[in-house]
């Protein structure tokens, strides 16, 4: 069928013709933007959930909620490899002036800009090239201690206080927030803590690979009376069948329901492979009804493409030791896996792959979901693995 027409929407981030199954969640963050608008408190919502599963999406939709309830809005990716302050900066420094043109009486803006002037120069000592002018003088003791658990919360706090002046209010959000540091995490902890405590507008909006197992035991009970952190998983069949069948309808087109079935079998419910198979499955069909057997002629396209793309793209970030490593754990069956049982089947002690274990986690292809367990972040990784080292046999690879 013609392509160009095709609804579905295999990619990153791209919004699926239809956000199937998601309502709860979306009622989640309007309950929170609305609570904290009228000053009350509500917890900070982090998305977690697998490679796939919809999250940027989801805070895509937030963003999109949190202006249409009158929010100011920084939405920012976290990189491995940049630190968060530098990754704001620029973001919060629009923002002050997006709240100085706002018409008002009363000094806080230009005081949050002296405090954002003051943050950027600790973070100058720190990264060196960051280069950002601003015509104004530093406020002294505020946010320029150089510890970032200090300065976050102090300059959230002018920020929001400068928001409050202007009769508005702020969200942030953060993509990918396995890869903030472990002080950078606990800095946003501390200051969305301030936040509460002060009754201040602004909410932390995030989304990333499962980081709660991460987190250590003390700060755990804490952090869970600040923040939600809504699982995202695959879809439940029926969902799936709605996310497949309502767009084509929409065109006049048809899934039969096996080949529905079909689908959910392979893809396990999983969004981002519901949207492959959905559109090399329209792209293979001559006309309605899309038939099992275009899902089988389409699968092998899928495959491919995911092979040479979705998860190519990540294995060949990875180091051959750590290929064997993910090699093993494919071996193993179905996840959760031991670490002990991995150490056993490459033949070498626990404490030898600590640093390997580290550094997959570091990249984001594995989590431990347990003490003692690990788990791949990307769906359906097991099997491409088996497909791309047809050959390995794990003892002496290590
Ligand atoms: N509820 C849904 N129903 C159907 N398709 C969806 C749904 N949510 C997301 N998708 C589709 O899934 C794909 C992945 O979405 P998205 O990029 O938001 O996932 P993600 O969880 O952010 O992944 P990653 O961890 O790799 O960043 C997109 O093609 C999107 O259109
Ligand atoms: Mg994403």
């Amino acid at each position: 069928m013609d392509p160009i027409k095709n609804p579905f929407s295999p990619g990153a981030g791209s919004p699926p013709p239809e956000l199937v199954g998601r309502d709860a969640i979306l009622e989640q963050s309007r309950i929170l933007l609305g609570r904290v608008l009228q000053k009350r408190s509500e917890k900070s919502i982090l998305l977690t959930g697998l490679r796939g599963v919809g999250k940027t999406v989801l805070l895509n939709e937030m963003n999109k909620s949190a202006l249409s309830a009158g929010y100011r809005t920084v939405f920012v990716e976290a990189l491995e490899d940049k630190p968060l302050a530098v990754l704001l900066v620029p973001h919060l420094r629009r923002l002050f002036y997006d709240l100085d043109r706002i018409a008002g009486t009363g000094d806080k803006v230009r005081k949050g800009l002296s405090v954002l002037k003051s943050f950027i120069g600790t973070i100058k000592v720190s990264v060196g090239d960051v280069e950002f002018g601003l015509d104004i003088e530093p406020e002294r003791g505020s946010a320029d201690s150089g510890e970032m658990e200090v300065d976050l919360p102090n300059l959230f706090t002018a920020l929001a206080e400068a928001a409050q002046e202007r009769k508005t209010a702020v969200a942030i959000l953060i993509d990918e927030i396995q890869y903030l540091s472990k002080t950078e995490l606990s800095a946003l902890i501390m200051a969305m803590h301030k936040m509460q405590q002060l009754q201040l507008p602004l909410v932390l909006m995030g989304a990333g690979l499962p980081i709660l197992p991460g987190l250590a035991g003390d700060v755990k009970s804490y952090v869970e009376r600040l923040f939600s952190f809504p699982e995202i998983g695959p879809l439940p069949e029926s969902s799936s069948s709605q996310a497949l069948q309502d767009p084509v309808k929409a065109a006049g087109v048809e899934f039969e329901n096996s080949a529905l079935e079909e689908i959910f079998r392979l893809t396990k419910g999983y969004p981002y492979f519901l949207q492959e198979w959905g559109y090399q499955s329209w792209n293979h069909a001559e006309a309605s009804p899309i038939t099992t057997q275009i899902i089988h002629k389409a699968t092998e396209t899928v495959i491919r493409r995911l092979d040479e793309n979705f998860f190519r793209v990540r294995f060949d970030r990875l180091t051959p030791r750590e290929k064997n490593y993910l090699r093993a754990m494919s071996q193993l069956g179905a996840d959760p896996y031991r670490t002990a049982d991995i150490s056993e089947s490459l033949g070498v002690k626990i404490n030898a792959l600590g640093p390997i274990r580290a550094s997959l986690i570091k990249k984001g292809m594995i989590y431990s979901p347990s003490h003692g367990d690990m788990a791949f972040t990307v769906p359906l990784f097991d099997e491409f693995m088996l497909r791309a080292m047809p050959d390995f046999k794990p003892k002496g690879e290590m």
